[in-house]
């Protein structure tokens, strides 16, 4: 398959449906190719025109004596014509066909959508769409598209599934001051995925940050690894609908793809460092800023305000968004005392007060840029009768070009119109300027948040099952056994036997045929036992009077084994009765569940989460594609609301969070090896105190 640069940066560029009339799609993709100065090769291709915006038009590709191979074609015909216009395309050896053409399979056109990819692959042809407008490369100069004519250039990358949002998204980062280094839409996803194109992106140096808008992933286990790559090097902004379930139905239906779990999709997304935001508005805020932003050196942030109450809004939202603020208040003081009045503050936030001009904000900025521990700052204001328009803008301007591109720095400023106007001035020069604290602040949170993934990403990345001992052999001759019985499950002693292979530990169980095994069995043991009558005739065993507990001597196991019997004798005279299972009694405590599941999307997948019979009521649960790190395991429990018992609540202890640990690690080895297993499950798990183990109460198994 040719190599996505093409696509990026072709050398030349047919356009089949080229239209000289004015309305039609096929004529602005041409004025846009030409409005945007793209200096390769044109070739518009139309049965019946000779000539169109000065290009030489060609009645068919095969016409054109000049080349032999294309780079890309866009093809503009209505959707009967298309199979036949690609069928044109490998006399030039095409490598990338856009098609722009509507009506495939966002309108159940599936059959003719996959011939498109059929005849496209027999002849190493990538297609990107259908039903999509086109895209655009700034360094390349090209606007191939029907969109605006006019695309801001910078440095954020956009990808859309949805035509129309990446159409209006345009605009919106027009609005915004926001650049764009490239646009590419996915439409129907026929082929060509957000896979591709982060591939390329992630090494263009004219892409500071990589913005998606995505419905459904099609390809999850390919995405994951290329996010964990690519988020090192850049931040990557997931927009994703989908979210509530009327919304993944709305989505599904909308360009015929599935959109998935939304619960694994965020667990994924905190796994390879991606952004997230909740909404359109919040996602271009974070673009902006993320692409204009220094990276800072550490995670200490100064708030200088002249106002009490804002800097208290401002320290609460740097709660709300994980920032931390710089707190060595022997320090503060040594180095911002200077320019503060006696009635200030210099404790974080710096209280510069209201006497102060904001002329008199830059010796504050100028010493926190010179503070080596200070890594981000925030400036505040409210407007007072020393804050004028003019100034506001001037110094503003003078202190960002002068000290903006060293660390991060960002400006709130509240107040009436002179105040806003000067912000809009201000934003319009792509000065971090904002409305709301909260708004800056979730920005600065959002650069932490990749500063941090930066920092510490290789430790997620270890291969800590190094040493761990399972017994492969036993698990392949129980699995081998199952799968000769033609069955999908395990039964309750081959899922123990695959538990202790694998070296998770269950509650010891024997079934004894006498008494005197029974009490062979209870010594075996050593602690105290739950005896249950084994019979397939007997379903409800408490009904039958066929369980007894807490059984701690010899003497109350033979009682307790006269009883089980003749009340099962009495409950069902006929039943076949097998012997008594005498069973090491588990004293609950703290219950989780764990799990491992090999999803259709995104390959094998680990869960965790609060466990025991309310598993689906609780929803209590995180995911982690398959992984071997101890650090990224411990993350997904963090990510649950069991997290904060295991570390010890109200007079109790820590848990035994190790051993939790220890069984995901087992359970993602067996993932792994063995690639028959669909689903294991354990529940509940339960967990004793530090250093007390944990417990695999029930393993359900399921193979393919
Ligand atoms: N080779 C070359 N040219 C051809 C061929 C051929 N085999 N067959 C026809 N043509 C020419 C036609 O003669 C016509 O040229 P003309 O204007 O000189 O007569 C031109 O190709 C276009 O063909 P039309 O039949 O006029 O088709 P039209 O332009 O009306 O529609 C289109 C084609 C635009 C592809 C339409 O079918 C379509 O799908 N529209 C929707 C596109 C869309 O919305 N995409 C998603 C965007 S995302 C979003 O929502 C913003």
């Amino acid at each position: 398959m040719s190599e996505i640069k093409s696509l990026f940066e072709p050398q030349s560029i047919c356009v089949i449906g080229a239209s000289d009339k004015k309305n039609k799609i096929g004529y602005k993709i041409m004025e846009n190719i030409k409005s945007g100065g793209y200096l390769g090769k044109v070739y518009p291709i139309n049965p019946n025109l000779e000539e169109i915006l000065g290009y030489k038009v060609y009645k068919n590709i095969s016409d054109i004596n000049e080349i032999d191979e294309i780079d890309i074609a866009v093809i503009a015909v209505p959707e009967p014509l298309v199979l036949n216009a690609l069928k044109t395309c490998p006399s030039k050896k095409i490598k990338y066909v856009l098609v722009i053409t509507s009506g495939f399979s966002e309108i159940g056109k599936n059959k003719e959508e996959k011939d498109l990819v059929d005849f496209a692959h027999q002849h190493n042809i990538r297609i990107l769409g259908p039903n999509i407008f086109g895209h655009f490369v700034n360094k390349s100069n090209i606007n191939a598209s029907f969109a605006s004519s006019n695309i801001p250039k910078g440095n954020v990358a956009l990808i859309s599934q949805s035509g129309a949002l990446g159409s209006a998204l345009i605009g919106e980062t027009g609005e915004e001051n926001i650049g764009l280094s490239a646009i590419v839409p996915l439409g129907n996803k026929c082929d060509i995925d957000e896979s591709d194109l982060i591939e390329y992106l992630q090494n263009d140096d004219s892409t500071k940050v990589i913005l998606i808008y995505m419905e459904g992933v099609k390809n999850g286990e390919k995405l994951i690894p290329l996010l964990k790559e690519t988020t090192m090097k850049k931040p990557v902004i997931i927009i994703k609908s989908g979210r509530s379930k009327k919304g993944a139905q709305a989505a599904a239906s909308h360009t015929g793809s599935l959109s998935g779990s939304d619960e694994i999709f965020q667990s994924i997304m905190n796994q390879t460092g991606v952004h997230r935001p909740e909404n359109v508005v919040q996602a271009l805020q974070w673009a902006k800023f993320l692409a204009n932003t220094p990276m800072p050196k550490g995670e200490n942030t100064l708030i200088i305000t002249n106002g009490g109450g804002v800097g208290v809004m401002a320290a609460d939202a740097c709660e709300k968004y994980g920032v931390q603020l710089y707190d060595n208040y022997r320090s503060l003081e040594e180095a911002f005392a200077p320019y503060v009045p006696e009635f200030g503050s210099v404790k974080n936030p710096i209280d510069v007060t209201g006497s102060v001009g904001i002329e008199g904000y830059e010796k504050c900025i100028e010493a926190a840029v010179k503070h080596p521990d200070i890594h981000a700052i925030l400036c505040l204001g409210c407007e007072h009768a020393l804050f004028q328009e003019e100034a506001l803008k001037s110094t503003i301007e003078k202190v960002h070009n002068l000290y903006g591109h060293i660390k991060p720095i960002q400006y709130v400023f509240y107040g009436g119109k002179s105040v806003k106007s000067a912000a809009r001035y201000l934003k319009s020069k792509g000065i971090p300027m904002y409305f709301d604290v909260y708004d800056a602040i979730s920005c600065l949170g959002e650069l932490f948040r990749t500063y941090r993934h930066q920092q510490i990403r290789h430790t997620f990345e270890s291969d800590d099952s190094v040493g761990i001992e399972i017994n492969y052999p036993a698990i392949s001759d129980i699995l081998r056994g199952v799968q000769n019985d033609h069955r999908q499950f395990l039964l309750a002693n081959e899922s123990r036997g695959l538990m202790e292979a694998a070296g998770i530990s269950m509650p010891k169980s024997f079934v004894a045929k006498t008494v005197d095994e029974a009490i062979h069995y209870f010594k075996k043991i050593g602690t105290t036992v739950v005896m249950k009558i084994v019979s397939k005739d007997i379903v409800h065993k408490s009904d039958a009077g066929g369980v007894r507990l807490n059984i701690e001597n010899e003497q109350e196991l033979m009682n307790a084994w006269e009883v089980i019997m003749l009340n099962a004798r009495k409950y069902s005279p006929q039943a076949v009765i097998r012997g008594i299972e005498i069973c090491e009694q588990i004293n609950l405590d703290t219950e989780a569940i764990i799990g491992g599941r090999r999803d259709s999307n995104y390959g094998p997948m680990l869960m965790f989460g609060s466990g025991g019979i309310y598993v689906e009521i609780l929803k209590d649960v995180a995911f982690r594609s398959n992984t071997f790190s101890k650090a990224e395991i411990h993350n997904m429990l963090k990510e649950t609301k069991l997290y904060p018992l295991l570390l010890g609540v109200r007079g109790m202890g820590p848990k035994d969070i190790d051993s939790i640990i220890d069984v995901i690690l087992r359970v993602a080895l067996i993932l792994k090896h063995f690639k028959q297993i669909s689903d294991i499950e354990i529940n509940p798990l339960v967990i004793y105190e530090k250093n007390s183990g944990v417990k695999a109460v029930d393993a359900r198994i399921l193979i393919k």
